[in-house]
């Protein structure tokens, strides 16, 4: 009874399709808990024991099957066998490629170019699709403040807009504007929410946000996914504020539904239902299942509370099946968005859809706009070929196409990677004798041996160019470090190639900010190109040639040492700033200083209180001077819109792209407000000796944020804006938000 007139509420619920409320109005119990239930795939075959499952309607989704033939397979049983025909939610981490592999997520937003990071969404999602996944589980959006923790790699970094801009392009990649059309598949915006948060930068750890932090830092990139139109969200692992996300009512009912009318669906993640036990959040495994459920969770990864206990916790009531038939209805409608009822399987012929020409070429030019130039001392970059002899290639990861994938790579194959040395080799005219010496094992090896040989061809040489940085495996998930120097004997390596005193390139390949204070000053040029991914080396080699000029921004602040973390541009100004006039280092303090000789202000007594490289910092071979910051008006009401100008003149020799990036702060708020907030960015391209005016549109939005009562508003009152080439902008203007 109770059943039945819950059905019928749902049956009306103009929320569903016509085909959607009937399946609920036809489907058994155990078929409505099935759709709630992602199963593990066995891998390029079905055990008869998944078959089973799948025919008798216990499975909604299955996760990890990448095998064309076997995936038909299973939408067949699944729409042939089973009673009600209900199609296969396959689900992969298709994180930054299917088989062409882009950048690693993080090198990606380094290129602050949308477009291009939906580009490469979208070619991941035909690549994938062509095998039967119709679900990835990307794109990452949580903000990452510290470079400790494994999975920044995965992220796109540190800025709320930054972040929101591109996840949001991501999400428009994989799904396209019609999820049912071939090659498109649906998103999943995770880690719902905080993950990123962990303490020390250890996986899975614990996260403490404040409200106020969440709402204007942690959230922003989740609300842009779910008003993007993701189809669907993941729970994270982490316990947020003492309520592990994966059983926070408040994260998924009242700020995903309620506030932001989310319409996709929930996932857990891996397991973490059943981890709500461990946490200490429940007592058993049909605890968490309660909790979870009710909390908002609609589908559970792998673990089998839902399957176990749903059934229970309807008979006693403390599952509602009002709330089974939403979920089951919010699945069936991505099912049905994804065209997967009407669809014929997928043609196990694949090959046509992997490494098109086209997508080799996107993945070049992203992996080239990712690539951060750091330093480039006596423009020792871009090198001249005619006039170079010699270039010794050194270094583990110049001729490793494993390792320049980086992390999540299930379906990568390093076989059809470039890397560094062959594409140098194919770009350099035959006049350059190339030699290569690996010098290390791996980018973790102590041992010197080989360090003879590479001296001896670096001996010789006209540059040096060193390939150094970390091993795909030590980013990614619980792949955290507490020291993020360059690891192994690589600092020594260095020093030793920079005692012949030749001019040092150093490409870096890794999947974090690394410490690189130790030795910045022992080389001449650093190009930051993070894990490139399959076209690495042709991205690198037009770099290094001056065939493409480096264009890429940090989407991460670089800190001098680990032990300012979390070090990040947006922070707040507290009541005892910072400043180079206060600034003493502990070397320098005479003895017997009395307590309060030194300023009193924010600062580390052993470094200094800057970043290395600050967060949008990235030289190009060529310059940008900025000028003409002018404002449509100083003062504006709350409905007018603030028109900023800037002239941007390129002054150097090269024609270039630059990412010119507009920053405010709210100066006086009811909750205090960042140093500065990245607002808008532009990608120009300016031929060299000319200029470009560029135009920004502030509105009121774009000046809002949570106040202290929780409530997005804007307040009126006295803004400044900067234009430039990274945060450390000065090119400053300010104007005034009136009410009216
Ligand atoms: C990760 C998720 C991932 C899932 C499925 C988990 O361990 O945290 O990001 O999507 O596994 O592979």
């Amino acid at each position: 009874m109770h059943v039945a007139a819950d059905m019928a509420k749902v049956s009306s619920n103009p929320r569903f399709s016509e085909r959607v409320s009937q399946l609920l109005s036809n489907m058994h119990l155990h078929e409505k808990i099935g759709q709630l239930c992602q199963v593990s795939g066995c891998e390029g075959h079905v055990s008869e024991h998944l078959a089973q499952q799948v025919r008798d309607g216990w499975v909604g989704s299955v996760i990890n099957e990448v095998d064309g033939p076997t995936v038909n397979y299973l939408q067949h049983i699944a729409k042939q066998e089973s009673r009600l025909g209900i199609p296969l939610l396959i689900g992969r981490d298709v994180i930054h490629g299917f088989k062409t592999i882009f950048p690693i997520p993080l090198g990606q937003a380094a290129s602050w170019n949308a477009e291009l990071v939906e580009q490469a969404a979208r070619i991941a999602a035909l690549e994938a699709n062509s095998v039967g996944v119709n679900w990835t589980f990307a794109p990452m959006i949580d903000i990452s403040r510290d470079p400790r923790w494994g999975r920044i790699a995965e992220s796109l970094g540190e800025d709320p807009y930054l972040c929101s801009i591109l996840g949001a392009a991501m999400v428009d990649g994989f799904q396209g504007t019609d999820m049912s059309e071939s090659g498109q598949i649906a998103a999943c915006a995770k880690h719902f929410a905080g993950y990123g948060a962990t303490e020390s930068g250890r996986d899975y750890g614990t996260t403490n946000i404040p409200e106020n932090e969440l709402r204007n830092i942690y959230l922003p990139p989740f609300k842009m996914a779910s008003d993007s139109g993701a189809a669907t969200f993941m729970s994270s692992f982490s316990d947020l504020n003492g309520v592990p996300a994966s059983g926070n009512r408040w994260l998924m009912k009242k700020i995903l539904r309620e506030e932001w009318g989310f319409k996709g669906f929930v996932v857990s993640d891996w397991e973490s239902i059943y981890q709500l036990e461990i946490h200490g959040l429940t007592e058993n495994s049909r605890d968490s299942a309660q909790k979870a459920f009710n909390a908002g969770l609609d589908m559970e990864m792998v673990s089998t509370t839902y399957r176990e206990h749903l059934e229970e916790l309807l008979e006693t009531k403390q599952v509602d099946i009002a709330q089974v038939d939403h979920s089951v209805g919010l699945i069936l409608s991505v099912k049905e968005q994804l065209g997967l009822f009407d669809k014929d399987c997928q043609s196990p012929d694949t090959a046509d859809a992997f490494y098109q020409q086209e997508s080799l070429d996107v993945a070049k030019q992203i992996a080239t706009q990712s690539c951060v130039l750091l330093k480039n001392h006596n423009q020792t970059l871009p090198i001249n070929a005619q006039e170079t002899q010699h270039i010794a290639l050194i270094g583990p990861l110049a001729d490793d196409g494993f390792e320049q994938l980086g992390t999540w790579i299930f379906d990568g194959e390093p076989q059809h990677s470039v890397t560094i040395r062959s594409a140098l080799e194919s770009a350099c005219p035959s006049s350059v004798n190339i030699t290569y010496d690996r010098a290390m094992a791996t980018t973790r090896s102590y041992t010197t041996d080989l360090y003879a040989q590479a001296l001896a061809s670096a001996n010789q040489a006209d540059v040096i160019v060193m390939c150094v940085g970390e091993e795909a495996i030590l980013s990614g998930e619980a792949h955290c470090r507490a020291d993020i120097d360059l690891p192994g004997s690589q600092m020594e390596l260095i020093e030793k190639m920079a005692e012949l005193g030749k001019p040092i390139v150093l490409v870096v390949l890794a999947g974090r900010p690394l410490t690189l204070e130790p030795i910045i000053e022992k080389v001449d040029s650093v190009l930051y190109a993070w894990h490139p991914g399959t076209m690495a080396g042709p991205a690198i080699a037009d770099l290094l040639l001056g065939e493409a000029v480096p264009s890429g921004k940090l989407p991460v602040t670089f800190p001098r040492k680990v032990g300012q973390i979390p070090l990040y541009y947006n922070q707040k100004n507290s009541g005892k700033p910072a400043t180079n006039d206060q600034y003493i280092h502990m070397n320098d303090i005479p003895p017997r200083s009395p307590q309060t000789s030194l300023g009193m202000a924010a600062i580390h007594l052993d470094t200094h209180f800057s970043p290395l490289f600050e967060f949008g910092f990235g030289l190009s071979y060529s310059q940008f001077t900025y000028s003409q910051l002018t404002l449509s008006q100083h003062h504006i009401n709350r409905s007018e819109t603030l028109e900023v100008a800037v002239t941007v003149h390129n002054t150097g020799d090269w024609d270039a792209d630059e990412v010119v990036q507009l920053y405010i702060r709210d100066l006086v708020a009811s909750a205090t407000r960042p140093v500065k907030e990245l607002k808008q960015f532009s990608r120009v391209h300016v031929k060299r000796g000319e200029h470009k005016k560029v135009i920004f549109s502030l509105n009121i939005n774009d000046l809002s944020f949570y106040n202290d009562e929780m409530q997005w508003a804007a307040e009126s009152g006295h803004f400044h804006v900067w234009v430039g080439g990274s945060s450390a902008t000065t090119l400053q203007q300010g104007f005034e938000l009136i009410d009216g």
